[in-house]
């Protein structure tokens, strides 16, 4: 099955998040990729959804707005690389976000309301790096939980390098326990 990529690393190759998430992928036999800072989607705005919602109820999921969508949906594994920005991760994996939580594509509502996901994903795993310690403030990983839940990923894993921007410490023994850590994953 495949894996997709999700690749939130903006500053390119020049990021210690891309480094792992190319590090732990090298295992991986099948990966997609989606570049984020090459896509540079758009956050939706009142004429893009009232777009979306007509092609919804015309079911034409065939049309390119449902492509990273559908893509998401039939996805073995996901990975997704972003560092750790302002307490979360950088605005353009909200906005690939936007793009991929489709109704009747992700998820779905039962006849008895409830949300359920329709995604295939086994595991979504997050990797990231950290200019200080993320402690108990790991908001982006949450809401991803949550975002998993809701699309029927039935197991999230976490891995960070962290304190990587600290003066005086020891950056590649901070990679080495992240790699350690993804290493375990499998
Ligand atoms: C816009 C921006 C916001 C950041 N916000 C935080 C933060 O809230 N907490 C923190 O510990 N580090 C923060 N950092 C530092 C990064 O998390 C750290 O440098 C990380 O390793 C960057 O990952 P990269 O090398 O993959 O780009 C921030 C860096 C940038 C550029």
């Amino acid at each position: 099955m495949t894996t997709l990529f999700v690749n939130a690393c903006m500053r390119g190759h020049d990021s210690r998040t891309l480094t792992l998430c190319r590090e732990y992928l090298a295992r991986k036999q099948d990966v997609v990729e989606v570049d984020l800072a090459a896509l540079a989607l758009k956050p939706f705005d009142a004429d893009m959804v009232a777009d979306r919602v007509e092609k919804q109820t015309a079911g034409a999921w065939d049309d390119p707005i449902f492509a990273l969508s559908r893509q998401f949906a039939e996805a073995g594994d996901i990975v997704i690389g972003a560092p750790y920005w302002d307490l979360s991760f950088p605005a353009s994996l909200k906005v690939y976000l936007e793009h991929v939580s489709v109704c009747d594509s992700t998820f779905h509502f039962t006849e008895d309301a409830r949300c359920e996901g329709l995604c295939k994903a086994a595991t979504l795993t997050y990797l990231t790096t950290s200019g200080g310690f993320v402690g108990d403030a790991n908001f982006g990983y949450d809401y991803l939980c949550g975002i998993a839940r809701m699309f029927g990923i039935p197991e999230t894993r976490f891995v960070a390098a962290e304190g990587l921007d600290i003066v005086g410490i020891d950056v590649e023994d901070q990679m080495d326990k992240a790699r350690a850590q993804m290493a375990k994953l499998g």
